[in-house]
């Protein structure tokens, strides 16, 4: 609880740099209006539920990174008790509406436990990092700063980066790299680390920067995405278990909506993108039960997939990879 007392002094003294992406398309998607309650699940630098917000709902807003509450605090000033920022992972949603997390809670107007309704009209998940984190060289998650190899979304999160590089076996380090990266030379870039790592152990970007462009020397003139986009990102989603966390936090967070409700994710890489149009098919199917009858209490319906207009393509080059995809509840 220290902490988020620490949190609550340092209030307000953080900018946000991240751009919101596919905002209109979120908006109108989520139709934010008086009396609605949303949820945000992924906060970030708050752009979207501000959006929510100016448009007259009450939003619930959790972010696991303590530093993304601190950022979005002038909001509680700003609008009161129509939001509540909460700590917590998106893969608890349920769980933070239903009841008591007010340990977590850093500044939420005036909500007592249980006030909340349990099902809500709109949910948000915005994968990922934001720019406020992918451009912070003490986090280690771009290979364009030179930072210590941490990557943790949050303290709480056990093994840095560095621990994964130099502790995993080779053939989990290359599965990491295939699996979460779709990386091609996934295990000749985990004998180089395990190599590396005998001499030295990995302490910095730069120096699995430096193992990447053995891997891939720059001369060869790549002029697609640098390869080390692709491990970065692997090891990012590996350190901070991002696919298990969201193939849990789907099929809740559809659970959550009332009839009409809608939920509505962001991903940034194929493998979410796929991940989530798996799970959105697999709750518009009917469960039925042994002698045929439909057993599922709610009906869903799956919208389609949007992405950014060359407007806000060239406006924020960070919307080229953005996919937004929604789920209705109808029934
Ligand atoms: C792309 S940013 C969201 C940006 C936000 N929509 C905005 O408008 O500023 C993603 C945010 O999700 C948070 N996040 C990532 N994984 C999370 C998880 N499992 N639970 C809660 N928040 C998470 C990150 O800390 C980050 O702040």
């Amino acid at each position: 609880m220290s902490g988020d007392m620490d949190l609550l002094q340092t209030r307000g003294t953080a900018e946000t740099v991240h751009v919101p992406v596919l905002f209109t398309e979120v908006m109108e998607a989520l139709e934010p209006a008086a009396g609605k309650l949303l949820v945000d699940g992924t906060l970030g630098g708050g752009g979207h539920t501000r959006g929510l917000l100016e448009r007259g709902a009450q939003v619930v807003g959790l972010d696991w990174d303590s530093r993304a509450l601190v950022r979005c605090a002038p909001l509680v000033e700003e609008f009161g008790d129509r939001v509540h920022l909460v700590r917590a992972a998106y893969d608890t949603i349920a769980e933070v509406l239903a009841g008591p997390v007010l340990e977590n809670e850093v500044s939420c107007g005036k909500r007592k436990v249980g006030e909340l309704p349990p099902l809500v009209d709109g949910i948000l998940l915005d994968l990922g990092f934001s720019s406020d984190q992918l451009d912070d060289p003490q986090r280690g998650l771009s290979y364009h700063f030179d930072g210590p190899l941490d990557m943790r979304l949050d303290s709480s999160v056990k093994k840095t980066a560095a621990d994964v590089l130099n502790t995993v076996r080779e053939e989990e380090l290359a599965d990491i790299f295939y699996v979460y990266g779709e990386e091609p030379k996934s295990r000749v870039l985990a004998r180089a680390i395990v190599k590396q790592r005998k001499e030295r152990p990995l302490e910095t970007t730069k120096d699995l920067l430096a193992i990447v462009e053995q891997v891939y020397p720059p001369k060869l003139g790549l002029k697609r995405a640098h390869p080390a986009a692709r491990i970065f990102q692997a090891l990012r989603v590996a350190v901070n278990d991002e696919m298990d966390t969201l193939e849990r936090a789907l099929p809740d967070a559809a659970w959550c909506l009332k009839k009409g409700g809608v939920l509505a994710v962001i991903s940034f890489q194929p493998l979410e993108e796929r991940a989530v149009k798996a799970a959105f098919r697999r709750l518009c199917v009917d469960e039925l039960d042994e002698i045929g009858r439909v057993k599922t209490p709610a009906k869903f319906k799956m919208g389609k997939k949007v992405m950014a207009s060359d407007a806000e393509l060239e406006a924020n080059p960070r919307s080229r990879s953005a996919i937004l995809r929604t789920l209705v509840r109808v029934g």
